[in-house]
């Protein structure tokens, strides 16, 4: 029997079935003048968080691949809530130019407060990107991986910073863990679930080991399930998973504005002054499964990420 099924809580999985029904934590705390940094802007989750952050007076800096939709949503958001908007395009299937992002993200002259990893993909297939890697992997957990490794040296001199990553209980269907020595799925059998589930794994792992990178900081770092909400995710698929989608998941989904409300929070809230290295759902603290709590594999991971991150 695989080690993780061992250690398995199946009360944290009651918790989480019980927790997605609750509203998130509500924060009107004003944020004035503070800069945000969110990837993945121009649909769903990103979109509303922008939304959110700028009503309260935060500036932002989005970063998406879509010029076209990113330059007309930076526009409405300055103008609507009379905050600065600033863009780079940058696509996260190209290793280069994520590390271009941290290197312009590393000269900005202000403090970064908040940054959000919320960029994502779901692949019902095996895909791999011009890097060779695959590309959920890629996209999910490498490039967030790449960004808070670079700007370490400028996060940690900021008064203060939060990271946030917009994770999923969809980690919990990678039941046998992480598998390093086949992240191209060459030797076992690839599913979107699998495929998912890992590479949210893998950035819950890195979770512990940033966690430890920043110690001494003032920078904090958490993860949050959004909810299951209606967006824009996995409609790149085929037929067959959208009509799933559409007619088993998406009744029963929620509004993207309630994930927005709960990454205000995490990003914001004086609650979580001093709070690291925790894994919510929405703003309900819970216990990620045991393969993405898997200390030594974490380590192992980090080595592996900066080899293939080229960082
Ligand atoms: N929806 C849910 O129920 C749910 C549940 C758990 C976790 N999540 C997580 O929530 C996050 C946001 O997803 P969502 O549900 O809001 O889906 P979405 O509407 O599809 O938004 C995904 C965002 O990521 C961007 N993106 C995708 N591939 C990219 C790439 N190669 N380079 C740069 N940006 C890229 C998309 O840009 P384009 O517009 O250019 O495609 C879009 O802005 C993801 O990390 C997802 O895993 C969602």
């Amino acid at each position: 029997m695989n080690k993780y099924l061992k250690q398995y809580e199946w009360s944290n999985v009651g918790a989480m079935i019980k927790n997605d029904k609750k509203d998130p934590l509500i924060c009107n705390d004003s944020f004035l003048n503070k800069l945000v940094v969110i990837s993945g802007t121009t649909s769903g989750i990103g979109y509303y968080t922008a939304k959110a952050y700028a009503s309260h007076g935060a500036n932002l800096l989005i970063i998406n691949r879509n010029e076209e939709k990113t330059k007309i949503q930076c526009e409405e958001l300055s103008k609507n809530y009379n905050v600065k908007c600033d863009y780079i395009i940058t696509d996260y299937t190209h290793l280069s130019q994520v590390i271009e992002l941290g290197e312009k993200l590393n000269n900005l002259k202000e403090d970064i407060d908040v940054l959000i990893h919320n960029a994502g993909v779901y692949m019902t297939t095996r895909t791999f990107t011009d890097d060779g890697l695959e590309k959920v992997f890629q996209v999910n957990y490498l490039s967030s991986f790449i960004l808070n490794y670079m700007l370490k040296d400028k996060l940690a001199a900021q008064e203060k910073a939060r990271i946030i990553f917009v994770n999923s209980e969809g980690h919990r269907f990678a039941i046998a863990g992480l598998r390093l020595n086949d992240l191209d799925w060459k030797k076992h059998h690839y599913s979107g679930l699998k495929g998912y589930g890992s590479a949210k794994t893998a950035q819950l792992l890195s979770m512990i080991t940033f966690t430890k990178f920043y110690e001494g900081t003032n920078v904090s770092i958490n993860a949050m399930h959004p909810g299951n909400v209606s967006t824009n995710m996995g409609e790149n698929n085929g037929k067959l998973y959208r009509f799933f989608k559409h007619r088993i998941v998406s009744p029963s989904s929620r509004s993207p504005e309630v994930s927005a409300q709960a990454l205000y929070y995490l990003g914001v809230s004086k609650e979580l002054d001093n709070v690291n290295g925790r894994f919510f759902n929405l703003t309900t603290e819970e216990i990620p499964a045991p393969h993405a709590l898997d200390e030594e594999m974490a380590w192992k991971l980090w080595d592996k990420s900066i080899e293939l991150g080229r960082v």
